[in-house]
């Protein structure tokens, strides 16, 4: 079928839109409200989706709320101790039961007709109970609906609607490998700090996430600013892109089989952030340590540069800073940007507050370096939106032909593949996955795909 007709009412083709092998994708994918609802469906309905850290609800009773693609859900460690994931929706009329972002409750409590819930999501006060509902109406099998499937990975907390969806760890694949690179590198783990940082662009989803999947390509010319004014040095030609599992990333510099690499083979600090940097010591530390646990190859990549996870979670591990952050649809053409800034645990206090700092002047909502990638995504989409527009293609072709196992690119037992520095492998990987998941009505299918696709 034709693509063409968008706006129409004519429901589109996924399979129509998309050609990861020839790099290019139909822009009706990034603005069309069918193509969306087909994503929530598909997609946001079936992947792992990411909620929160850990390290935010250490007590019983502690909460964040956020949101599983456009739907609101409480995330919530319960009197018991386990966290659970719930859909914000009071089972009466639908009200949302939590407003707060965050907190530490023993129950949820409707602010409509009063329907109160404990903080597990079993409803335990509903107001006239006795006088009016009866027999008609059994507490136990109204609760808060709960995420079918919540699990965690370095701390970093994912749901999942599919009850039968393959486990996180599996889903990850090979990203697991990149992610204790990452963040698994302080033995006592990860926290996030500061709060959230929330904002809204007007882009699609994809958009974003493409960005810190796979694009290093638009640093030197998007960012050139920053490097005029002598806080980046800009990238040199030498750098990888890598996908594993149901994951992504990328950095320059890192690839030990390099022969520019050169001399700065050994310095993580070198090439960023030309800024002092009071994480410098540990972060040398850091890499001295995780190359006794995974080796010399494993150790050099570290920080490993820009990532994501299919679909929407997305991070930085950079010299001076690491964050997380998850793109929220709303709608075809707007994103929430829900953001945290992450240190190692035992790191000293004033380092750590010198690396929020760093994250606030850079990728926080009005940072120098966000800023000119939003103000990008948000021109992008009136770019595609238009009656001719969007019948063009997007071009995904850099680098194409080239891709090769990780480890010929980045060193021995670096899981998965990809391409060099310039190349958008990862944007080419990321919409098979795409493609595989929205062109199957059986959940199962989607399921033998994570299981085969995840080197
Ligand atoms: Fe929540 Fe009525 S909608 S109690
Ligand atoms: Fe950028």
């Amino acid at each position: 079928m034709s693509p063409h007709g968008s706006f129409t009412g004519v429901a589109l083709d996924p399979a129509a839109l998309v050609d990861p092998g020839k790099g290019l994708v139909k822009r009706y994918a990034y603005v069309d409200q069918g193509i969306y609802e087909l994503e929530l469906e598909r997609i946001f309905a079936r992947s792992w989706l990411y909620l929160a850290h850990t390290s935010q609800l250490p007590e019983p009773g502690d909460f964040v709320a956020t949101f599983m693609g456009d739907d609101p859900v409480i995330v919530c460690r319960g009197a018991d101790g386990e966290i659970r994931a719930m859909l914000n929706s009071c089972r009466h009329r639908g009200n949302t039961v939590c407003r707060s972002d965050e907190g530490n409750t023993s129950f949820f409590h409707c602010s409509y007709h009063g329907w109160t819930y404990s903080n597990q999501g079993e409803l335990v006060g509903v107001p006239k109970y006795r006088q009016a509902y009866g027999q008609a109406l059994d507490k136990k099998e109204w609760g808060l609906l709960p995420v079918p499937r919540v699990e965690e990975h370095l701390g970093f907390i994912f749901g999942n609607w599919d009850a039968e969806a393959p486990d996180l760890a599996e889903y990850l694949g090979g990203m697991r490998y990149y992610l204790e690179l990452a963040f698994g590198r302080d033995p006592e783990g990860v926290e996030v700090i500061g709060g959230v940082h929330k904002w809204t662009i007007d882009t699609n989803w994809k958009v974003p996430t493409e960005n810190f999947a796979t694009d290093m390509y638009h640093v030197n010319h998007s960012h050139k600013r920053v490097i005029e004014l002598g806080l980046m040095e800009p990238f040199t030609d030498s750098g990888y892109e890598i996908a594993a599992g149901m994951g992504f990333l990328g950095h320059d510099f890192t690839p030990p089989v390099a022969e520019d690499f050169g001399e700065h083979a050994e310095d993580p600090t070198h090439g960023y952030w030309v800024m002092p940097n009071p994480y410098t010591e540990f972060l040398k530390e850091e890499r001295r340590r995780m190359a006794e646990k995974k080796g010399e190859d494993a150790a050099r990549l570290i920080p490993v540069g820009h990532g994501a996870v299919f679909p929407s979670f997305a991070f930085l591990d950079i010299e001076m800073l690491r964050l997380v952050r998850v793109h929220i649809p709303r709608g075809p053409e707007q994103t929430m940007f829900y953001q945290w800034c992450v240190v190692d645990k035992s790191l000293p206090q004033d380092v750590k507050d010198a690396l929020r700092k760093q994250y606030q002047f850079t990728f926080g909502p009005s940072g120098i370096l966000e800023q000119d990638d939003g103000e990008n995504w948000r021109q992008l989409q009136v770019g595609c939106r238009g009656h001719i527009g969007r019948q063009l293609d997007t071009n995904m072709v850099l680098g194409l032909g080239q891709d090769r196992p990780a480890a010929d690119i980045i060193g021995r037992g670096a899981p998965g593949h990809g391409g060099g520095i310039w190349s958008e492998a990862n944007q080419r990987a990321f919409w098979r996955h795409w493609l595989a998941f929205m062109t199957t009505e059986r959940a199962s299918d989607v399921r033998d795909y994570v299981r085969n696709d995840a080197p």
